[in-house]
This record gives C-alpha cells, sequence and structure tokens, in this order.
C-alpha cells in the first residue's frame, strides 16, 4: 500500500513509527512531516487547503490510503473531498468532526443521546447579557468554552463571577478566538481524574485502543496554563475492566450509533476525553483524531498491524483481529520551548537524539532538519516515550527520564511528575 500520511506533530511521528512496521506498507509519504518522520518516509510540502492539490497527488502516487492526523483539516472537509474521488481516507467526514469542531454540537448531541457529561448551557455573541446574568447566578468553579476550535487553548476554569466575565468579554468583545468563541458553552465543572480513550471505528463496530492519561498543564502538579499536553502514560490504572466497560456502553457504543442516526457517520479515531469520580464516566471532550501526546504511549503498546486496522476501518469493515494490547508500559515526557504555550523562540540545535537507550524512542514534533542539523520548530519540540515489559509505571518513567537527560538544546523545559498521577486513585 502506498500511505500517505497528513501532519508534522509527536502524534504523526508515531503514527508513521507504527505503520512503517506493517508488511502490507510500500510507500509512506508524510504531509509535511518532521525531521522525524523523515527516515521514515518522504516529507513532502503539499498545501492541505488546497484540496485538489491532494487529490492530484494521490492520483499521481497511487495512494491506498490518507490517514489524517490533525482535526482541522478534517474539520474542513478533506476526508469529503478525498472520498468524493474515490481515494480510500482515514478520519471523519466535515459533519461528523463537527463532534470537535463544534462543542455546542457535541454537547447537544450528547443530551440528546443521555451520554453522561457536564450539564451546560450555550450563548451566542448576541445573548450577552443572558451570559453575564446567567453567570451572576451560579456557583463556582465554572467552565467556559470558545464552541470551535482554538487549538486546546479555548477552556477557562473560572473560579468566581469576574474571572467569568472577563472570559465572556475577551471572547464577545475582543474576539479572543476569533469566530471560535463566537458561541461559548458555559458548564458544570467536573472533579476527577482525566482519561483519554481512542476508538477506531468504521462508522459502526470498533476496536478499543488501551486507555491513557494526558497532562495537559504546563507545570507541575497540574498547575499553570492548559498546553496541547506535556506528557502521557499508558495503560492507565485509573481506567479499570469495569471503568472501561462502562466507558464502551455508556459513551462509545452510544455515540458511533448517535452519530450514525444522525446521519453523520463516524469513520476514524473517535477520542472520548473523560472524567472519571468513582469509577463513573463524563466526557470532558471528544476530538475527532487521536490525541497528542497520547498516541506516542499507546502506540507502542499495541503489536499487530496498525496499518490493516485503518485501512480495514477507511474501507467500513473494521478488521478487529489487527491489533492487540502486548502487556507492556510506556510513558512519554515532552520536551517544550521555553515559554510554550506562550510566544517562544525557534532555530536552536537539537542533541543527543541518537542517544537513546534500550526501549526507549525519541518522537519528533517541532523539529526541523537543517543541513545535518535538527533544530527547534516548535512550542512542543520532541518526545521520548519509554517501553517496559511490565505494568510497573514508575520503571517506565524512570525510563523515560533517564533518556530525556541525554538530549539538550537551549530553552528545552518539561515536566517532572510525568505519570505520577497513575498513583492517586479518583
Ligand atoms: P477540553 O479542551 O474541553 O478538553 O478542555 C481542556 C481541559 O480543561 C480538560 O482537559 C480539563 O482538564 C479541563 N476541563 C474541561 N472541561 C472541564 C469540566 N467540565 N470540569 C473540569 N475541568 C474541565
Ligand atoms: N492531548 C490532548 C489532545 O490531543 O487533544
Amino acid at each position: 500500500m502506498n500511505v500517505a500520511l497528513i501532519g508534522s506533530g509527536g502524534r504523526e511521528h508515531a503514527l508513521a513509527y507504527k505503520i512503517k512496521q506493517s508488511d502490507k506498507l510500500d510507500k509512506l509519504f508524510i504531509v509535511p512531516g518532521n525531521a522525524g518522520t523523515s527516515v521514515l518516509g518522504e516529507n513532502l510540502s503539499l498545501d492541505t487547503n488546497n484540496k485538489e492539490s491532494v487529490v492530484d497527488f494521490c492520483r499521481e502516487h497511487d495512494i491506498d490510503l490518507v490517514i489524517v492526523g490533525p482535526e482541522i483539516p478534517l474539520v474542513d472537509g478533506l476526508a469529503d473531498v478525498l472520498r468524493e474521488n474515490n481515494i480510500n481516507v482515514f478520519g471523519p467526514n466535515k459533519n461528523a468532526a463537527m463532534i470537535e469542531g463544534d462543542k455546542s454540537f457535541s454537547k447537544d448531541l450528547m443530551k440528546k443521546y443521555n451520554i453522561p457529561t457536564a450539564e451546560y448551557k450555550t450563548y451566542e455573541k448576541k445573548d450577552y447579557l443572558e451570559c453575564i446574568s446567567y453567570l451572576e447566578n451560579i456557583s463556582y468553579p465554572t467552565v467556559i468554552k470558545a464552541s470551535g476550535l482554538a487549538a486546546g487553548k479555548g477552556v477557562a476554569i473560572c473560579n468566581d463571577m469576574n474571572e467569568a466575565k472577563n472570559y465572556v468579554d475577551q471572547c464577545f468583545k475582543d474576539n479572543l478566538f476569533g469566530e471560535s468563541s463566537d458561541v461559548l458553552v458555559i458548564e458544570e465543572f467536573l472533579e476527577g481524574q482525566e482519561a483519554s480513550v481512542f476508538a477506531i471505528t468504521d462508522g459502526e463496530d470498533y476496536v478499543l485502543l488501551p486507555p491513557a492519561q494526558d497532562h495537559k498543564r504546563r507545570f507541575d502538579g497540574d498547575k499553570g496554563p492548559n498546553t496541547g499536553g506535556m506528557g502521557a502514560y499508558a495503560p492507565t490504572p485509573l481506567v479499570t475492566d469495569e471503568v472501561l466497560k462502562r466507558i464502551e456502553e455508556e459513551v462509545i457504543i452510544p455515540t458511533i450509533k448517535a452519530m450514525k442516526n444522525e446521519g453523520r457517520e463516524y469513520s476514524g479515531c473517535l477520542y472520548a476525553g473523560l472524567m472519571i469520580k468513582d469509577g463513573k464516566p463524563k466526557v470532558v471532550e471528544f476530538n475527532c483524531r487521536f490525541g497528542d501526546p497520547e498516541t506516542q504511549v499507546v502506540l507502542p503498546i499495541i503489536d499487530g498491524d496498525l496499518l490493516e486496522l485503518l485501512y480495514s476501518a477507511s474501507k467500513g469493515k473494521i478488521n478487529k483481529e489487527a491489533v492487540s494490547y502486548n502487556g507492556k508500559t510506556s510513558v512519554c515526557i515532552v520536551a517544550a520551548s521555553d515559554g510554550y504555550p506562550g510566544s517562544y523562540k525557534k532555530g536552536f540545535e537539537i542533541t543527543g537524539l541518537n542517544n537513546m537507550p534500550n526501549g526507549v524512542v525519541a518522537f519528533h514534533a517541532g523539529t526541523k532538519l537543517v543541513g545535518n542539523k535538527i533544530l527547534t520548530n516548535g512550542g512542543r519540540v520532541l518526545a521520548v516515550s519509554s517501553i517496559v515489559n511490565s505494568s510497573d509505571i514508575k520503571e517506565a518513567k524512570e525510563l523515560a527520564y533517564k533518556a530525556l537527560k541525554n538530549i539538550h538544546f537551549e530553552g528545552m523545559v518539561y515536566r517532572t511528575d510525568i505519570s505520577d498521577k497513575a498513583n492517586i486513585l479518583s
């Protein structure tokens, strides 16, 4: 099979690394990829906003499967155009990607189909006064979310009325996230611990991958601003077999059915971000793609043929035997540029990447190959994932941090407590 993988982050490096292991793979193109993916396939710059150029490329190179990594092209309808041109694609159509692209839609869907989630209200810009009067009468903390895409930064946890009003003003009056914050979802603050579960689905049937836990805040102890994710581990003991069964029965199955029933058949990776309290899951968000950095810990602990799984899902007949959990444990630490998720500098040389101990893979994210040097080129620069042959999370954590000590670049920052949450039961 010839495969085109769209994206340039750590998630895409991990996908490329796993797809490369498939016997079915012929040629792999990564669009645009990063320094890490360049040794697994051919990096290619192609304007994915120009959907026709992607179609032309697929035709010219006999592409058998396009895998779309990030949410933006999916929400923008790239999968639709590929399907209309009879090109196989892993990833939902635009009307299904709305499950991530429009939080007010996904909240209404969950309400309609009794899928457990936080209580909420939705306000449009024109309802400003009504929104403020609602905020005067609720208890705090409360959570305010931009309904549209905001690169993981559109959520504010407000501790009092002033903070809440301030955030609403920024969204409605100062257009903080442009059109993405023209509609706000205000929801109940949920306590508990978060987990991420990926369901690979063909629209009807599905395969669950091992549950992971992300660390979204920038600093140790879950302090500081939200980021795309500073590290993850899998599997997480937070999701026991019993909890996983509830997630499957109360969230995954009803959501796949609901989407089909709404005429928005969902094919691709359905990412459920969940809050677990006393063994009960509630949905915090859905994403229409694999998570980053969760993918960097989930893929190393599955055996089998990922390409076969994704291809069969894209063809509407998922091969449920294609992959299985291999009993291992993985911890991944993200190394970021000082300043991230705010502004940061780029272009620093990264050293030590070839010096990884056994059982560790370094996944590139914001990196760039210039001559024979690898330079920083983004906020989240890279992630090291350890893989140990047991369920010992502590051992996996130590190995990941040991590996990270070999890597250096100016302004490198990271959290030191990734996976410690595994010790706190919800
Ligand atoms: P989201 O982009 O919706 O996943 O939100 C980003 C982060 O904000 C989540 O990972 C949670 O840590 C936090 N968050 C979102 N919604 C809630 C909620 N209802 N209660 C508590 N925390 C939340
Ligand atoms: N790690 C969070 C996300 O991928 O949205």
